[in-house]
């Protein structure tokens, strides 16, 4: 027998028994007569004593042969240790030896196999098969088990099936880049792998499965980013003859759950916003609720006082950071830096500070006198000792600019608490958006997204104008799903693929499937889609969605552990009818 109790079991109450442990050898401390090793698998470490003076030698030599990380198998009794060690669950006993076995020997570990490793990222990743061994990584993917779990037993109570949907499919010109596979069968042709199984998922609806799911992987060939991985996991689901109301309670009512059974978190109220609402006020359609520091438009008491910057754009627009009236010279310089980077790309900050005493400094006192800071400071709610931070310049970028140090701010101030988590509906998002590159509109969502039902006659009139009937959810400024009451008549899709730029021919070609199954019964639909390695990553307390994923790929988009992507022979190559250039 190779065990009979764990390494993370053993209590007191076991003391005298016989037992049989496996695992790996964590440490070996050796002081001369007495030597400790301790013993570790996936549930914990316990301690095997071993007393040179009651030992048989052939025991004590195997023992002093052991390096770290050797897999080894030892019998003995359980006793009650005399120095206890409460750090670990089985730190009462120890285990008096009376067999050991080598099963396998290991080399030197790159790393030290702790909570606190000394090994870099990268060796890490090439050798995550050990990095698993720690603790910290292997609770991560026990988290994510235990989500998946939850996840399943949700949904199933709510009648929803469980269907696997093809990975070899056909590449499609919407959204993301498609990895692409060759086929040898019909060379010069070419399988893509899902971006998501959208379309199939609505296929399911018209043959009438009315509750789907899948916690399927979803390949993208997009930047990474901390957030992104190339492959990665979404809680796919899609229901029929519902309203955008069943959806979100349903979708709610999982959130809910999985808060409350994988972290005994009660998640207060979902609340709801438009798309509109979050970027006037956050300047964000992901906005971070955990805080206020709300935007305030000034474009009223702000232009038209001679400052140029100010009179020359289209949005005047500010935050109020409460408290900070003292920032000191070097700090404002500092937030000016910041607002200036080229991913931000403000063109500069003006500042209003509240002295204690009514008073008001600015970087723009040539321009505004006290009355006209009272305004803006009014406007803006703002008392004494806060601060106010203001940018300008065309609207959406502005937005953004402002978003990202409204941001930094409330991470400076500690405003983003890690123990809270605020979650709401994004509402009635665009339909489409223009891409000044290719000169014509995209899918905010995907093609399939149906628009409002009001602004249907806008189609063809005002594109830019339609409202989407689609809503993301998003938890402390991360969207962690998306999706939409979806289109299901076959006229609509084509005026939608119209809208994007199709020809009809394009349209038949590309989606021509979907919409002949319009015309065979396609009930009323909609559904949604989480990015689960984020929702483990958000549980986890961690940005990185690499470390709830087993084995993920590194910022280039490698598998530095396998060396993949790679070269292909060059019979390969020829098997697939595909003649590389050099
Ligand atoms: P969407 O493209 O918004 O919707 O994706 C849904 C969610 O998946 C997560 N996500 C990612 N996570 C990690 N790495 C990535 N590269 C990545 N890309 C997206 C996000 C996102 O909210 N078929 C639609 C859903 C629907 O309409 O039902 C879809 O895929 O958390």
């Amino acid at each position: 027998m190779l065990r009979t109790h764990t390494c993370g079991e053993l209590r007191l109450d076991d003391v005298n028994k016989n037992v049989t442990l496996s695992g790996w050898v964590h440490k070996v401390r050796d002081k001369g007569g007495m030597i400790w090793v301790d013993l570790r698998d996936r549930y914990g470490v316990t301690q095997l004593a071993f007393d040179e003076s009651k030992t048989a030698k052939e025991i004590i030599d195997i023992v002093r042969s052991l390096g770290r990380e050797f897999v080894i198998r030892t019998s003995g009794s359980v006793l009650e240790r005399y120095s206890k060690n409460d750090k670990i669950q089985t730190g009462d006993i120890e285990i008096e030896v009376s067999e050991i076995e080598i099963l396998n020997a290991s080399n030197v570990p790159p790393f030290t196999i702790e909570d606190n490793t000394d090994g870099g990222d990268e060796l890490r990743m090439k050798y995550r098969y050990l990095d698993i061994r720690r603790n910290p990584v292997r609770k991560n993917l026990e988290l994510r088990h235990k989500m998946l779990q939850q996840t399943r037993n949700y949904l199933d109570l709510k009648n929803f099936m469980e269907i696997e949907t093809p990975f070899l499919i056909k590449s499609t010109p919407e959204g993301a880049r498609d990895f692409i596979v060759p086929s040898r069968v019909n060379q010069g042709e070419f399988y893509a792998l899902p971006q998501s199984p959208q379309t199939f998922k609505q296929l399911l609806m018209v043959s009438g499965i009315d509750r789907y799911f899948q916690i399927v992987k979803c390949f993208r060939d997009e930047d990474l980013r901390a957030d992104r991985q190339p492959e990665f996991t979404q809680i796919d689901c899609e229901m029929s003859f519902i309203d955008r109301e069943d959806i979100l309670n349903t979708f709610e009512g999982l959130t809910v759950h999985l808060f409350d059974k994988v972290m005994g978190y009660k998640l207060e109220n979902v609340e709801r916003m438009t798309y509109d609402h979050a970027m006037k006020n956050y300047g964000n359609d992901k906005p971070d609720t955990r805080f206020e520091m709300l935007f305030v438009e000034l474009n009223d008491v702000a232009k038209g006082k001679g400052f140029k910057v100010f009179d020359d754009s289209e949005l005047v627009v500010g935050i109020c950071a409460a408290g900070c009236a003292h920032y000191s010279r070097k700090q404002l310089y500092a937030l000016t830096d910041y607002v200036r980077k080229p991913q931000i790309g403000a063109k500069g900050l003006v500042y209003v500070k509240c002295n204690e005493d009514g008073t008001f400094k600015s970087s723009v006192d040539k321009f505004y006198n006290q009355e006209d800071l009272k305004k803006w400071t009014d406007k803006m709610n703002a008392n004494p000792g806060d601060l106010l931070l203001i940018l300008s310049g065309v609207t959406d970028q502005i937005r953004g600019a402002l978003s990202e140090l409204r941001l930094k701010i409330g991470e400076d101030l500690g405003l983003k608490n890690k123990d809270e988590f605020k979650a709401l509906w994004v509402l009635d998002f665009p339909l489409l958006e223009w891409d000044e590159d290719s000169q014509r509109f995209h899918a905010m969502h995907h093609p399939f997204t149906s628009p409002k039902p009001d602004d249907l006659e806008k189609l063809s009139s005002d594109p830019g104008s339609v409202k989407a009937n689609a809503y993301d959810l998003v938890i402390n400024g991360v969207e962690i799903g998306g999706g939409s009451i979806r289109i299901h008549n076959k006229e609509l899709q084509q005026q939608m693929f119209k809208a994007l730029g199709f020809t009809d021919d394009e349209a038949k070609k590309q989606f021509g499937f979907l919409m002949d199954a319009f015309e065979y019964g396609a009930p009323p639909h909609g559904g949604i889609a989480f990015g689960f390695d984020r929702l483990c990553a958000m549980f986890g307390g961690s940005d990185s969605i690499r470390d709830y994923i087993a084995f993920p790929k590194n910022n280039s988009g490698r598998d530095v552990m396998i060396d993949s992507p790679s070269t292909i022979s060059k019979e390969q190559l020829d098997e697939l009818g595909l003649d590389l250039k050099d």
